[in-house]
């Protein structure tokens, strides 16, 4: 019962104060021990031309040798000839937190004459992921739904200077509705701070020109000064300028680093004033991991499911509830079953009544051919019978017997005298 007695409706929201600990201020604390427990998952797509530094910047990013080394040019017979999808797991943990981690590569995008086409097995891809997940959803036993969809796509940039080509804008287009968008521009230790600069501004007039929605760091209504500051400070780095390496360098002051080392000096990976890599990472794994996985959920894999669920001609209401609800589904068609064997014992019931009816017809009509036998034979009897009354009754009226017919008469008594 809402405090101040009412019973239906929405409850007003009364504030009241507290008189001593409840416990309840403890529930965040139950949230991460339970998050804890499960783990996490996470599945991040990375997609751009070959040698952009897609393996080196993940073994970067989650400091881990995720992507063994490859060789810089395979066989022509090894390449792929389409894009190809791979994907690549690995259970990582800190500080005794899981998290697993797919990383889903794609070879061969943008590496033919002809790339017009080069987004469409991804689309197939991702799709393919929302569609796994919807079946998991509609199972009976939900307990151990595995969310395979992807939760960010990190699109490098060929670090050209100039601006984006046709085939990144295209594949933005195509995907960005459909996956969170993060671009990066790669290798960026090959261009200057200022070309950087200008790359970007011709970048970010392309996406915003042909509306391509990039993910952007989230900010609430009520959030404090320093969280506002830090999502405003990631989003003015899109698209982050990144630099990969997983080799430990030394720097001429003498630290070690994570680096890259050139005749004039070393680009630190991890140094913000020589790349955005630091920016990428909190973007993506430490501070906004979980927005990802949530507008992934929410709003990318929800509007693709309302869109596959209408085209398949089911309409938003309440048949929605049933197409995705197996205890509604089941319900109806427990009544279907219902139904369908009342319908079968009914037509048992009218088969049965016509049969006993037709038999009693043939027995009524059996019975009434006896009764009319009998009467008959009754009937001839009778009349037989009158005649033989008649014949006594001449006789005894005087008639003068055979004398067969008297001696039988005598010798059995019955002639009077
Ligand atoms: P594919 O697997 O062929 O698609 O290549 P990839 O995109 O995974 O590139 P990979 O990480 O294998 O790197 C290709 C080459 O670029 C390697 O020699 C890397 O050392 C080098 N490389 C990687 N990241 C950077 C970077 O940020 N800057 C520079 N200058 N080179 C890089």
């Amino acid at each position: 019962l809402a405090a101040g007695g009412h019973t239906t409706g929405v409850s007003p929201v009364i504030r009241k104060k507290l008189m001593g600990y409840v416990g309840f201020a403890n529930l965040p604390n139950q949230v991460h021990r339970k998050s804890v427990r499960k783990g996490f998952q996470f599945t991040a797509m990375v997609v751009g031309e070959s040698g952009l530094g897609k393996s080196t910047l993940i073994n970067t990013l989650f400091n881990t040798t995720l992507y063994p080394p490859k060789e810089p040019f395979p066989p022509a017979a090894e390449r792929p000839k389409t894009v190809a999808i791979e994907s690549i797991g690995a259970d990582i943990e800190e500080n005794g937190v899981r998290l697993h981690l797919t990383v889903v590569d794609t070879p061969g995008f943008g590496d033919f004459v002809n790339n017009d086409d080069s987004w469409k097995p991804i689309v197939e891809n991702i799709e393919s992921r929302f569609d796994s997940y919807l079946e998991q959803e509609n199972r009976v036993n939900r307990s151990k739904v595995v969310d395979n969809r992807v939760h960010a796509c990190l699109y490098f940039i060929q670090p050209t200077g100039h601006s984006l080509k046709q085939i990144d804008i295209e594949f933005m287009r195509r995907l960005h509705t459909k996956v969170n968008l993060i671009p990066v521009i790669a290798k960026a230790d090959t261009l200057t701070d200022e070309e950087i600069a200008e790359f970007k501004e011709r970048i970010l007039a392309d996406i915003a020109h042909h509306n391509i929605h990039i993910f952007q760091a989230p900010t609430y209504e009520n959030e404090d000064e320093e969280t506002i500051a830090e999502a405003e400070e990631i989003a003015s780095k899109i698209p982050f300028a990144v630099v990969g390496s997983d080799k430990i360098v030394e720097t001429p002051d003498g630290r070690k680093v994570r680096g890259r080392v050139y005749p004039w000096g070393v680009v630190e990976v991890d140094n913000e004033d020589h790349c955005d890599f630091v920016k990428l990472r909190q973007m993506l794994v430490r501070t906004y991991m979980e927005e990802l996985r949530e507008y992934t959920n929410d709003v990318l894999y929800e509007n693709w499911r309302t869109e596959k669920l209408l085209s398949m001609g089911v309409a938003q209401d309440s048949s929605v509830f049933k197409e995705i609800n197996p205890a509604a589904r089941m319900q109806e068609e427990r009544i279907l079953h219902e139904a369908k064997l009342a319908k079968m014992e009914a037509e048992m019931k009218m088969v049965f009544q016509q049969k006993v009816q037709e038999k009693e017809a043939k027995l009524k009509q059996s019975e009434e051919e006896l009764y009319a036998r009998h009467k008959e034979m009754k009937d001839a009897l009778e009349k037989q019978r009158a005649e033989l009354e008649d014949k006594k009754r001449k006789i005894e009226s005087g008639r003068p017997l055979t004398p067969e017919k008297a001696s039988t008469g005598r010798k059995k008594g019955f002639l009077r005298t």
